[in-house]
């Protein structure tokens, strides 16, 4: 029997994503991706369609951005931007074969009344930085060590005038942030800390007391990489164990198939940027 927590609220969110309807691996930018391997684009789309339905029936409001030919790494949206109370830092991508996706996201959220701000320094939007409205009176995590250049660490804390706590990766598994931490609420993490480096461990002990700490076994399954409401929290449903754990603390898990989308190097959150008004 799984008993919820009381005070774990769900908070309703405005989302972003992208059909995989391009969606192939023909390059290799991570570990994960292997272009001998094939992709089932039909596949893939049926299980992100999962995902969309998934977000939706838990009450929140999804919008999609029209996938690109020459793009396919479109699905993952959460690397097209970062923002905070209405305020967009855009991205600036690591690797040539994603910078199409910039021009994209940008006319996305000038089409709205945004404030966009134009990147200086390499970074993946929300693949390499996680916000805690409530930790600090709303606290920006950043990933470094892959992708996103540290010199945009110190850029977003001027462009969105919140704190930024700089986290070195450490292991190419796992090369975005989303992919060993996640915001399970308005101030609580989830996170791999074999990811970091040590004194990222230590400054996420010191920060989060009570995170929840997922196994290597659960990051390796994407598990990490979810989306949570403040309540339920979509992840992949390969991550058994810490579907398990969750429900001990009091959230209501809900395990979406992503398999084919682990083929380029992501899962739940790597498809779904949130947009924060
Ligand atoms: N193939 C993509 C890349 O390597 C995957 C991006 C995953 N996105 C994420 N938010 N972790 O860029």
């Amino acid at each position: 029997m799984t008993v919820t927590h009381p005070s774990r609220k769900r908070r309703i969110r405005t989302y972003l994503l992208c059909p995989p309807e391009r969606y192939v691996v023909e390059y290799a930018i991570n570990p994960w991706m292997d272009p001998s391997t094939p992709v089932d684009t039909e596949l893939a789309l049926k299980q992100w369609a999962g995902l969309r339905e998934t977000l939706v029936g838990l009450g929140h409001t999804v919008h999609l951005l029209a996938p690109e030919s020459g793009l396919p790494d479109m699905v993952f949206a959460a690397n097209g931007a970062f923002s905070v109370d209405g305020v967009v830092y855009g991205a600036r991508f690591r690797h040539p074969q994603r910078t199409g996706e910039e021009a994209v996201h940008r006319a996305f959220y000038e089409s709205g009344s945004w404030r966009f701000a134009a990147p200086s320094w390499t970074n993946e939007g929300e693949g390499d930085f996680v916000y805690l409205p409530r930790a600090a009176g709303g606290l920006i995590l950043a990933g470094y060590g892959y992708r996103t250049d540290p010199r945009a660490h110190l850029e977003v804390a001027e462009v969105l005038g919140r704190p930024v706590v700089s986290l070195r990766l450490v292991d190419p598994r796992f090369y975005h942030l989303d992919t060993a931490l996640a915001a399970l609420d308005d101030e609580n993490v989830v996170y791999y800390p074999g990811a970091f480096s040590a004194s990222a461990q230590q400054v996420l002990r010191q920060l989060f007391p009570d995170a929840v700490l997922a196994t290597e076994e659960d990051a390796l399954a994407f598990g990490v990489n979810l989306v949570s409401d403040g309540r339920h929290v979509v992840l992949n449903a390969a991550a058994t164990g810490l579907a398990a754990q969750l429900s001990r603390h009091g959230y209501l898990p809900v395990p979406v198939e992503l398999g084919e989308l682990r083929k380029g190097g992501g899962s739940v959150k790597c498809c779904v940027a949130e947009l924060r008004r």
